[in-house]
């Protein structure tokens, strides 16, 4: 019985060492197989990207290139490649997952030390973000997985229907 236990216990890491090293992407496998209003999910149900062969991205990852421009790139930096200041986004994407980063969005976080004072602000209240937090996290995770590269995605794919109303429901007008 140990032994079968510890054989499992081998296997798991195995199997969760092999998915890191495949992926470097701490949601798993970003394959988009199943889509709803035109947002993509992985099969773990994490939201994703979808980028077709020429290039053409879908809508959320292109609405994720501009709300993150908006309001997270002046302190995390250009491509989400950090700064003096906050971290390199594709970076921190490689280890944590969608539920860590919405939490740190949501939350906020706080690193002090005698050197140093960094602030992530919390985003719970601001529906700009708050309305975008997915959009702004496939981007991420396709530029952390080295799907898409610097600068504006240059061929998107059409708006799904329903993105307009959904975000009118969010913004609550
Ligand atoms: C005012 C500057 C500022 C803005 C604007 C900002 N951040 Fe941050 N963010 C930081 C700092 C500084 C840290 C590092 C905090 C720490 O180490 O405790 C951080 C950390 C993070 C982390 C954790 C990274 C890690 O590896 O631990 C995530 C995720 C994150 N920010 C996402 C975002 C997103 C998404 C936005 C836009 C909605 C955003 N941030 C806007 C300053 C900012």
């Amino acid at each position: 019985m140990k032994f079968a236990l510890s054989i499992i216990g081998a296997l798991a890491l195995l199997i969760s060492v092999g998915h890191s090293l495949a992926f470097a992407d701490g949601s798993g496998d970003p394959a988009a197989v199943k889509q709803t209003n035109g947002e993509w999910y992985d099969k773990a149900g994490n939201p994703t990207f979808k980028i077709e062969k020429d290039g053409t991205v879908d809508w959320y990852t292109s609405v994720g290139y501009l709300q993150y421009g908006a309001n997270c790139m002046v302190c995390h930096g250009p491509d989400g490649l950090g700064s003096s200041y906050a971290p390199n986004l594709t970076n921190s994407l490689k280890t944590m997952s969608y539920a860590e980063f919405y939490g740190i969005v949501v939350g906020g976080k706080r690193n002090v030390s005698a050197s140093q004072d960094l602030v992530m602000p919390a985003w719970g209240t601001n529906k700009n973000v708050m309305c975008h937090l997915d959009a702004i996290f496939i981007y991420l995770r396709a530029r952390s997985d080295g799907a898409l590269g610097r600068g504006r995605p240059n061929k998107v794919g059409p708006k799904p229907a329903g993105f307009d109303k959904a975000e009118d429901q969010c913004f609550g007008d």
